[in-house]
């Protein structure tokens, strides 16, 4: 009986140790939640007033959009009025001047820039030169005469001038015919109604000019010199040594020819050559008052094949011989202005004639040339046109 006692005391004590067991795991979960509702209550705590102060912030923004809202929409008031003025404007302009397109704008901007490329362009050629015309075609050829030998040049006075007529027969002499007129040259059996003007120094080549009463010519002794010659009473009134060395002779076909002299409506040229640039032909600009050289150039018309040249404009033709027995033709340019280029030249072949040319000389008052072939004194018109303007 005891034992049985005891065992019943047993199995209680081991109950209540159970159940104290139970209750303190419970409690131990409890505290536990309890912990985790205190962190979740001070965590919402923090979220709400964390909300709260976002909401604020919200809303002062949203107070500061809507003013920011407002000063847009006013000024936006403002454009508008200008808007509506502007197209009124437009409007009045239209009818004043009738409707324009917009495509047509751009167009005159366009336009407007092309005339302003071209006003520039103008400018810096009205600053070289102040004529525009370019050779387009050999109008006519007249055969005036034939007087002295296969070479030689002449020429009429190009200046504001005589209306004298000019021969230098041959390539190395010193006396030149002088006739009043061309008429007078014309009907003159031979040189009969000259008058001889007898040069200090003996001339050289075909190269020479008569230029407002001067005889601009070529004498060569030790160094090639341009002699101002004035004809009214017979006194050398300048005389200058080129300022190049190792002259060639600048048309191939006219060896005895080593520099060119030339007038156009600028005044006097200078075409020459040097063993520098030896292939090719180089022009300078003279003053006729000085003899200075103001400007060189060289250009890119070959010496091979070349007869004679002449300039107008500013711009240098160059006379070439060409396959065909008898003919020659205009077959490279050069422009101090470059405008006009060999692509842009036109195609000129001279008419066919006897020999060769040994002179080419422009006359800018009447657009004549005036060409000494193989003895015959020959005339050719020609047809100017207008440079082109891009
Ligand atoms: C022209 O010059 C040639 C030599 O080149 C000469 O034979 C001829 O007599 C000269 N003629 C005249 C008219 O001077
Ligand atoms: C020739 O004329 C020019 C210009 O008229 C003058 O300057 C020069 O002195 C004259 N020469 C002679 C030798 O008379």
């Amino acid at each position: 009986k005891m034992r049985g006692l005891l065992v019943l005391a047993t199995l209680a004590c081991f109950a209540a140790a159970q159940h104290q067991a139970l209750i303190d795991y419970l409690e131990q979960r409890l505290l536990a939640i309890e912990g985790r509702i205190t962190l979740w209550h001070e965590q919402t705590a923090r979220y709400a007033s964390e909300l709260r102060d976002l909401k604020l912030q919200m809303l002062s923004q949203l107070e500061n959009l809507d003013k920011e809202k407002e000063a847009l929409r006013t000024s936006l008031d403002g454009v508008g009025t200008r808007v509506d003025r502007v197209e009124r404007e437009l409007d009045y302009l239209e009818t004043q001047n009738g409707v324009q397109p917009c495509v047509d704008v751009d167009d005159k901007l366009i336009e407007q820039q092309v005339t302003l490329v071209q006003e520039k362009q103008k400018a810096k050629y009205i600053r070289l030169s102040d004529c525009s015309d370019m050779i387009s075609s050999i109008k006519a050829m007249k055969i005036l005469k034939r007087v002295g030998g296969p070479k030689g040049m002449w020429t009429k006075d190009v200046g504001q001038g005589s209306g004298k007529v000019y021969v230098f027969n041959g390539t190395d002499e010193d006396t030149v015919y002088q006739f009043s007129s061309a008429q007078d040259f014309t009907r003159s059996p031979g040189t009969s109604l000259s008058t001889g003007v007898k040069l200090p120094l003996a001339w050289r080549g075909t190269g020479h000019v008569v230029y407002n009463n001067h005889l601009y010519y070529l004498s060569q002794a030790e160094e090639i010199q341009v002699i101002k010659y004035n004809i009214a009473n017979g006194s050398v009134t300048d005389a200058a040594v080129f300022p190049a060395q190792d002259h060639v002779p600048v048309y191939s076909l006219n060896p005895e020819t080593m520099m060119d002299l030339a007038v156009d409506e600028e005044g006097l040229w200078v075409v020459y050559a040097t063993q520098q640039n030896e292939r090719h032909i180089s022009l300078a600009k003279m003053d006729a008052a000085s003899l200075g050289i103001e400007q060189m150039w060289d250009t890119n018309c070959p010496r091979e094949n070349a007869e004679a040249a002449f300039v107008i404009c500013g711009t240098l033709y160059v006379a070439y011989n060409t396959r065909q027995p008898g003919r020659s033709r205009i077959q490279c340019v050069f422009d101090v202005n470059g405008m006009v280029s060999n692509e842009e030249a036109p195609l000129v072949y001279f008419p066919k004639r006897y020999g060769a040319h040994s002179s080419l000389k422009y006359n800018p008052q009447e657009q004549l040339l005036y060409a000494w072939d193989d003895g015959y004194q020959i005339l050719y018109k020609l047809v100017l046109k207008k440079k082109q303007e891009i």
